[in-house]
């Protein structure tokens, strides 16, 4: 099973889905965390360096399609539940909402790059913009070029909307307490669970 944690930057996504993870292996169930960007070498080079909107969307993609390879469909097919801090939604929302790039090339080569690769269910992680950049204030790493207010506020909608197209995807109130987040995601994947047996 693929479960993807989505949302823009300062959300609480990373925190939450590594307390999933820890949940999931405290009750002896196979699993393993993982993010993205993936490579180091294709992180450093789209966020060191300014790069064209469409080089940016490539290397996410080419990033995307060896985690898929490398790390994600192993793990897959031996059977754990793979946990992913971001994956295509992100592309849609940054590079497509975001950069204003087209939706429809972008859901194209993501196809290509990631052989159909769709998570079972993708957690949204959605907080106000203000919340959001509060939060990485006080983390005090220099901003990257991701995190410009009216830049995150479009990659926001962007979510929203792709979210409200897809059931597979839940939305999550981000500023919420962890415990009642936990709950509620561990209250969708029971219900996803039961749907599917
Ligand atoms: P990172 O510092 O790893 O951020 P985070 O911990 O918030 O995930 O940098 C990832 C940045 O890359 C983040 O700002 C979102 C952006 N990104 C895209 O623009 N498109 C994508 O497809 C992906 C995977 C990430």
């Amino acid at each position: 099973m693929l479960i993807a944690f989505e949302g823009i930057d300062g959300s609480g996504k990373t925190t939450l889905s590594k307390e999933l993870y820890k949940f999931l292996i405290r009750r002896g169930i196979k699993a393993v965390w993982t993010c993205e960007p993936y490579e180091k070498k294709i992180r450093e080079l789209i966020l060191s360096e300014d790069q064209s909107p469409w080089v940016e969307t490539l290397l996410f993609l080419s990033d995307r399609g060896i985690h898929v390879r490398k790390f994600v469909k192993p793990h897959l097919q031996r059977g754990y539940t793979v946990i992913t801090d971001r994956f295509y939604l992100s592309t849609l929302a940054y590079q497509g909402f975001g950069r204003g790039l087209e939706l429809k090339i972008l859901e194209e080569l993501n196809n290509k790059v990631t052989e159909g690769l769709k998570p079972d269910i993708t957690f949204l992680i959605d907080l106000p913009i203000e919340v959001a950049l509060e939060r990485l204030e006080k983390r005090g790493n220099s901003k990257s070029k991701f995190e410009k207010e009216e830049f995150l506020k479009r990659v926001r909608k962007g979510f929203l909307k792709l979210a409200e197209e897809n059931k597979n995807i839940v939305i999550l109130q981000g500023n919420g307490n962890i415990y009642s987040l936990m709950g509620q995601i561990l209250k969708h994947l029971y219900l996803f669970l039961q749907k599917k047996l």
